[in-house]
């Protein structure tokens, strides 16, 4: 079966290549060279069956968002590499305006549809949509449940376990000198900037961040929660308001983001608190600055959020789909890893 659908995904590309003219070789996948020359009757009706170059619908949640912006240009930039057209929406945090631009892309007939969305209690009526219009959809970054999405087989989720980045995160501060107990008394206390809590990377970065200090039995005690919904600004002022109400006792700051952390960092500098000395600070994706300031210190340390690698993966599924694959419950989410991201490595994920 897979051999046949990489014949029929092979087929599909070379004619993508040719009715776009293939803009350059390199853009043109490995396996489309060694494409047969007639591709078995089942596999060229698939293939004939996908219009050459097809049209691809991205809905991103909002195009003011750190981390997806990364993920949107590596993913606008591999599809156009491999001959679609993309047209890219920004949903402005808006859900009801999300809606209505994937109900503008099903009236326009695309040949298929990427979704980040922008509240995952909306995932019903969007598959409800999309399954209705028969159109081939990976769902991105935002997970909603297993059995949301088994109510349509031609649907998948790319994205990562965020159970493993605040995993990740949690052992970031049990690799200090100190497992984050600055001042010794036994118990690491911490504040948590959390992203947007409808969001289960941030429900689990909170919870699975945490429970790896207590797994390695080390004392927690949480000074404060507070919702900074990714934003660089907001984790700034969240900061801020802490370090002046609980002062020397954070020995932790973890947030669920490297946006929120950036913001974060400039209150802990502003306060005269030094990272890795005083105080500990962790994000998640590895953005840029992140990573400037893990080579320099002022971060403990990040986890890479996969951006590239999930956009392409996110295209593999899309090419599957069109391809004629169809998804089982349960068999519905695609992870990418994660990686940890320390002053020893960091030199690796700089570009
Ligand atoms: C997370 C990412 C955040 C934010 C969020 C949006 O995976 O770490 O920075 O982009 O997705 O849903």
């Amino acid at each position: 079966m897979k051999k046949l659908l990489a014949s029929v995904l092979a087929g599909t590309m070379a004619l993508s290549m040719v009715a776009c003219g293939g803009s350059s070789a390199s853009s043109a996948p490995a396996a489309a060279s060694s494409a047969p020359a007639a591709a078995s009757s089942a596999a060229a009706s698939v293939a004939e069956s996908v219009p050459a170059g097809g049209t691809v619908g991205v809905c991103i949640y909002k195009f003011d968002d750190a981390f997806m912006t990364t993920y949107r240009n590596a993913l606008t930039k591999i599809l156009e590499d491999k001959g679609y057209t993309v047209t890219c929406v920004d949903g402005n945090n808006d859900q009801a305006k999300q809606t209505e631009q994937i109900n503008t892309f099903i009236t326009q007939g695309v040949d298929a549809l990427i979704v980040n969305p922008v509240m995952t209690s909306a995932a019903d009526s969007i598959i409800a949509a999309v399954k209705d219009a028969d159109i081939p959809t990976v769902l991105i970054n935002r997970e909603p449940t297993a059995e949301q999405m088994a109510a349509y087989d031609k649907l998948v989720y790319v994205g990562c376990d965020a159970r493993q980045s605040g995993t990740m995160q949690g052992e970031l501060i049990l690799d200090t000198e100190t497992k984050g107990d600055i001042n010794g008394d036994g118990v690491v206390k911490y504040i948590m900037i959390q992203g947007d809590p409808e969001n289960v990377d941030a429900q689990y970065r909170t919870e699975f961040s945490v429970k790896a200090l207590e797994d390695a039995g080390v004392k927690v005690e949480q000074l404060d929660l507070q919702r900074g919904d990714w934003d660089r600004n907001k984790g700034q002022e969240i900061a801020q308001t802490d370090l002046a109400k609980f002062g020397d006792d954070i020995e932790v700051v973890f947030c669920n983001n490297d946006d929120m952390a950036i913001g974060a960092l400039q209150a802990i500098q502003a306060a005269g608190r030094t990272v890795n000395k005083d105080i500990y600070l962790v994000g998640v994706d590895a953005l840029d600055a992140a990573l400037n300031e893990v080579s320099n210190g002022n971060m403990t340390g990040t986890v890479l959020n996969d951006a590239e690698g999930q956009a392409s993966q996110a295209v593999v599924c899309m090419e599957e789909l069109l391809g004629g694959k169809t998804y089982a419950e349960g068999e519905q989410s695609v992870y990418v890893d994660y990686v940890k991201v320390t002053p020893e490595n960091v030199s690796e994920f700089k570009k």
